[in-house]
């Protein structure tokens, strides 16, 4: 039996499937057949030491739409919160489940967990990165401008876990991104490393957001980092995407945002509620860009429509 496909990161797929994903989200979407369930029988193990809306949410919603069903599994209610070693847990969960999405705040335990499963992990968040975000925030790129590929994306803020994803879309999508942090806050050079010469590393939002086709950003404190937030605060003052700093981008430029966003802080309400906001069609994405994901994963082979991977 082939060894099963993970998605821990985008790179863990190669960028014409990644593509071929964003398509097959785009057709799920404007399809929407109640018919189509080629998941039937199929469960989603998703294992939550963190708190989500949103990928919850959309992965639940996304398996029971193609017919599947998930099992929302948190430490507090599993022996995971009782010290029961995650390499034990997800032995157990592949034995049972058809795969496993975790939201957890080590991408080193999700690799441990790819290493014992016999089936695939999916990683829903980690400290490092968001790779099923980029799947949603791709697709709606690709909705307004038909394509990512050449595009100017500014990212403003902390160069966190979302950042490191956008990085890697960078070289993977071939578009240029342009990251403004505070000093201290820079994405992990490994991942600036990755979008090789993609990225450039800023101070200044204004000429990181100059000429920009999407301006995106994330909260300034993560989750986890509730502590610091005062004094991230003080470090993000002037990193705010408000509507002076959309004015730099195009005209026809987006904003985006994963969720959730605190108004006043990352993100002026009049932009993430103004015109070129783009953040609850990104958000809904998470569904139709999960529901690719989990077909081509899972789905049978043969499923009309379904990416293919190959091992
Ligand atoms: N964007 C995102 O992952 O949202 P949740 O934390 O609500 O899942
Ligand atoms: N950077 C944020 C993303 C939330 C979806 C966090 O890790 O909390």
């Amino acid at each position: 039996m082939s060894p099963p496909h993970h998605f821990l990161r985008l790179s863990d797929l190669p960028t014409e499937t990644l593509s071929r994903l964003i398509d097959r989200a785009i057709a799920l979407k404007n399809r929407r057949d109640p018919q189509h369930r080629p998941l039937l029988g199929k469960v989603l193990a998703m294992v939550f030491a963190k708190s989500s809306t949103r990928t919850r949410v959309s992965f639940e919603t996304a398996m029971a739409q193609l017919g599947g069903h998930a099992l929302f599994l948190s430490p507090r209610d599993t022996q995971l919160g009782r010290g029961e070693p995650v390499e034990d847990t997800t032995r157990v969960l592949s034995s049972m489940c058809d795969a496993v999405m975790v939201r957890n705040d080590s991408q080193a335990q999700q690799a441990a967990m790819a290493a014992v499963s016999t089936v695939p992990i999916i990683n829903g968040l980690s400290e490092a990165c968001h790779p099923c975000q980029l799947l949603a925030d791709i697709q709606t790129v690709v909705e307004a401008r038909g394509s990512i590929e050449g595009a100017r994306v500014a990212w403003i803020g902390d160069g966190n876990n979302v950042c490191h994803s956008w990085l890697e879309a960078a070289s993977l999508f071939g578009f240029e991104l342009r990251v403004a942090t505070p000093e201290g806050f820079e994405p992990d050079p490994d991942w600036v490393a990755a979008a090789g010469e993609q990225a450039r590393l800023l101070r200044d939002p204004a000429e990181a957001s100059e000429g920009a086709d999407v301006v995106v950003t994330d909260v300034w404190a993560s989750m986890g980092q509730e502590e610091e937030h005062a004094r991230r605060c003080e470090a993000f003052a002037g990193y705010r995407v408000d509507e002076a700093l959309m004015t730099r981008a195009t005209s026809e430029a987006i904003f985006l945002h994963c969720l959730p966003a605190h108004r006043g802080e990352e993100v002026d309400a009049a932009v993430i509620d103004g015109p070129r906001s783009r953040v609850w069609q990104e958000a809904e994405n998470r569904l139709h860009a999960q529901k690719a994901l989990l077909e081509a994963l899972l789905a049978p082979a043969g499923t009309p429509g379904a990416v293919t991977l190959v091992n």
